[in-house]
């Protein structure tokens, strides 16, 4: 007992004194200094947090950052993706001069600056035994009562052109069978390597689930081609992309869902082109709740329809202003205002910044600030503090777009050569 004391004390002395004199690997174990990181004590747990949920075996971040030897060839990408802030993919900026959001994928300054000198000094992989226990997802965890649906056929996925994508919408029957509110929600992926992302959107009547059927029955195949929209008149009750797991929403809240009404299921699917065929059923899950009590929330489009965009140019822009009272006309007359929740930006692929913010006399709340928009990541961003938003405020959007690959105008449209700016608030009434 006293020896181990006494030589846990000497390492202790020992490391101290490289501390202080900066002197470089010099234990003679081949073992690294204290001071420079290693892959099993330093990178595996911060990629178990931040990239394992994309960059694991046959997921679709493409190789396994989990594998050793794989994130040691990576080192210098890795460092320089983490320090672009492309990776980990989160197209909202997070650092707090505009909002902050729970379920940001942001590494602090510290993380960066960790892949880097990992990666300059040679990213040595160290002791297996530092490495971490595997991780179990962190994320919220549906419960009660839930019903499973999937996307109703093995479909798959035929880009057309050179395009490695394909937008394509499935009318499902969810069954819910009596009015419920949709409290929460999981997508399970088929086939992870290409389901990029998932919207569902809640046919508004009668009418809107004809029109879905026959643009089903009018294209060749399963479903219908769409992008952007589910091209019929539906409202969006959840989105999802890689990595996003589980979707809970806030507590208290839950979106009304009509009794025996049939969904779209729009899937984004990006095919590669070697290693096919690639098939998929994607599965979902909706939690529901009868609970009464609940409030009920909107996901509330803002943002602006007025896009005339010439083509050719580097930067140019749609702005808007909404009044938050005509948005709000379904709570009308008694309309205080909302409580916004959470954000879900939207354009298309020529778009590269939103901001959004909601004003009234003399003060400004920043909703979201977009600085890196990229098509293939959407996802709903929870506040991390609720925002009230009085009745008197108004809705400012700005989007830029990059329009140099146009030939003509683009405008408003759900086509993929059209454009949105849309800023979607999941909302309650104050
Ligand atoms: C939400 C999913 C997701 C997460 C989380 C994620 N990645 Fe990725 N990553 C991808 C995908 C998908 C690609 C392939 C390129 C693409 O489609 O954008 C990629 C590509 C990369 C590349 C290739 C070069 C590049 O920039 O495209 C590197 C390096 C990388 N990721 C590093 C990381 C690191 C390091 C982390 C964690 C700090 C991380 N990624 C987290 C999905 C993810």
């Amino acid at each position: 007992m006293r020896t181990s004391q006494h030589a846990i004390t000497s390492v202790v002395a020992l490391v101290g004194f490289i501390g202080c004199s900066g002197a470089e690997d010099s234990n003679g174990t081949g073992q690294t200094s204290a001071a420079e990181p290693t892959y099993y004590k330093d990178i595996a747990p911060l990629v178990n947090a931040e990239c394992a949920a994309c960059h694991q075996p046959g997921g679709i971040g493409k190789f396994s950052l989990a594998n050793a030897a794989v994130a040691a060839k990576m080192a210098p990408a890795m460092a320089a993706a983490t320090e672009a802030r492309t990776m980990p993919p989160m197209p909202v900026d997070n650092d707090g001069s505009c909002n902050t959001f729970e379920n940001a994928r942001w590494l602090s300054d510290e993380q960066i600056a960790l892949f880097q000198r990992w990666a300059k000094a040679g990213a040595p992989l160290g002791d297996p035994a530092d490495a971490p226990p595997p991780t179990e997802g962190d994320g919220p965890e549906l419960f009660g009562e839930l019903v499973e649906f999937d996307l109703g056929v093995d479909y798959t996925p035929h880009p057309s052109g050179a395009e490695p994508d394909d937008y394509r919408c499935f009318v499902v029957d969810p069954g819910v069978g009596a009015e419920a509110f949709i409290t929460g929600y999981d997508i399970q992926p088929g086939d992870a390597r290409i389901v990029h992302h998932v919207l569902l959107f809640m046919l508004q009547d009668d009418q809107a689930e004809a029109d879905a059927l026959a643009l089903d029955a009018n294209d060749e195949g399963a479903g219908y081609s769409c992008f952007g929209g589910a091209g019929v008149d539906a409202s969006i009750v959840g989105i999802w992309a890689p990595g996003s797991g589980a979707t809970v929403f806030p507590a208290g809240t839950g979106l009304r869902y009509a009794a025996g009404r049939k969904l779209i299921i729009q899937m984004h699917y990006n095919v590669p082109a070697t290693g096919g065929p690639f098939t998929d059923r994607s599965k979902m899950k909706f939690q529901l709740s009868k609970d009464p009590g609940l409030q009920p929330a909107f996901f509330l489009p803002t943002g602006t329809a007025d896009i005339s965009l010439p083509p050719g140019q580097a930067h140019t822009e749609a702005n808007g202003d909404m009044p938050l009272s005509v948005l709000a006309q379904q709570w009308l007359p008694e309309f205080k205002g909302i409580r916004s929740w959470g954000v879900l930006p939207h354009m298309h692929t020529a778009g590269r910044t939103l901001r959004s913010a909601a004003k009234t006399q003399g003060t400004e709340q920043c909703l979201v600030d977009v600085d890196r928009w990229n098509f293939h990541w959407q996802n709903l961003w929870w506040n991390e503090t609720p925002l009230d938003l009085g009745a008197d405020s108004t809705i400012s959007t700005t989007c830029a777009y990059d329009t140099r690959g146009r030939t003509g105008m683009t405008t408003f449209g759900e086509g993929t050569g059209d454009e949105m700016c849309v800023n979607i608030l999941y909302a309650t009434p104050l």
